[in-house]
């Protein structure tokens, strides 16, 4: 199976790193034989239609940290190889942008228009037009998997589909962003205000330079909204979330909250077609308080009850997770 990746950051490299230790398994698993024939950046486009050697790829990147500077490599960008090189599937891994959806929405909806299968990590594109995305990948009858959108190595949305393919999902709630999490967890536990508890993530590279999109709750907002489209057959976009981050949240409350038993926690629920992201109390026993980075998330089912889910929402390595299941799902579909 030939693959195209567009991105190679964080997440790219990752899959070229998870690629290069799993090449024999999944051989011998699966019968896959994966071979990525494309590899851009912002910088150009590294191509090898037999497939391109992931090692030198990746030096290629420690030593300038630009795809052009891999031996041949062309100035064309990540939707002129997605045109132009023959490739069953695409892995998308720009940034995510919840204002345009772009580059994303453009890359992948001509891997659709072309006949192409989309695995992607970036969340932008399907919190803004997750219908039009699904209709372009239906009219080709393409494979559309986004498992490492939401909640990166925490396999949700296919433990929904497969797992409780006969319940109705009647609620989803849970942390979804770990950034926040840490600081919360932070404050709770050193009694350090939230100022404080931010810059120390900075400085350890858990919490970003400019922290608005996690603090301000649009991360949570964005892979609440791909839950509810893909579990619970809505139509809703980012615009629809009622949002409330975690900037207002002082050390004075979450004291008050610990005293009572509570921690206080960025909560996203989707119930009785609201969504809603808002800094929530919940009892130190539950479900819900998890630690740190951690991610969950709790299914409210008819049938099963509830499901709870606890896992790792973020990593260049853990999210390939989620990408590598994504794809053997395509090929176990289409062999
Ligand atoms: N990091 C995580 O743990 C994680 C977890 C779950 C989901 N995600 C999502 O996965 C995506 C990738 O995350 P990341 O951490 O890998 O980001 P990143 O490190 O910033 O990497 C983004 C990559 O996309 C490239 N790029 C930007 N614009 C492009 C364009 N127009 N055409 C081709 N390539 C372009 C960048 O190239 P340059 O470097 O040349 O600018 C870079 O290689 C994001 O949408 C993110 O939200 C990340």
């Amino acid at each position: 199976m030939k693959v195209q990746l567009v991105g190679f950051g964080n997440i790219g490299q990752g899959f070229a790193q998870v690629l290069l230790k799993k090449t024999r398994s999944l051989r011998e698993r699966y019968g896959i034989d994966l071979q990525v024939v494309s590899i851009s950046d912002i910088s150009g486009t590294a191509i090898d239609e037999k497939g391109l050697n992931l090692q030198k790829a990746l030096a290629t990147m420690e030593k300038t940290g630009k795809i052009i500077d891999y031996p041949g490599a062309k100035k064309i960008s990540g939707l002129e190889a997605i045109e132009e090189v023959p490739a069953d599937v695409v892995v998308e891994a720009t940034p995510s942008n919840i204002e345009t959806g772009e580059p994303g929405m453009s890359h992948m909806l001509k891997a659709f228009e072309i006949g192409k299968h989309v695995v992607t990590s970036n969340k932008g594109p399907l919190a803004l037009s997750f219908k039009k995305l699904k209709e372009a990948a239906s009219k080709t009858g393409v494979e559309f998997k986004y498992e490492a959108t939401a909640g990166g190595a925490m396999p949700i949305i296919n433990l929904a589909r497969e797992c409780l393919s006969g319940d109705d999902i009647i609620a989803i709630e849970g942390i979804l962003n770990g950034t926040t999490n840490y600081i919360l967890t932070g404050m709770h536990r050193k009694e350090s205000p939230f100022d404080i508890v931010l810059r120390e993530s900075q400085e350890l590279g858990i919490a970003e330079a400019d922290p608005s999109y996690d603090i301000d709750g649009i991360d949570t907002a964005s892979k609440l909204v791909i839950l509810a489209n893909a579990l619970m057959g809505m139509d809703v976009s980012y615009k629809d979330v009622r949002v409330k981050g975690i900037r207002r949240v002082t050390l004075e409350a979450v004291k008050l909250a610990k005293e009572e038993g509570y921690v206080i926690k960025l909560i996203g629920e989707v119930r009785n077609s609201r969504l809603e992201v808002s800094p929530r109390l919940v009892p130190v026993n539950h479900p819900l308080n998890v630690d740190g980075a951690l991610n969950v998330a709790m299914f409210e089912t008819d049938i099963a009850g509830e499901i709870t889910i606890v896992g790792k929402g973020a990593g260049a390595i853990e999210t390939n997770s989620a990408l590598l299941s994504d794809i053997i799902s395509i090929w176990r579909k289409r062999s």
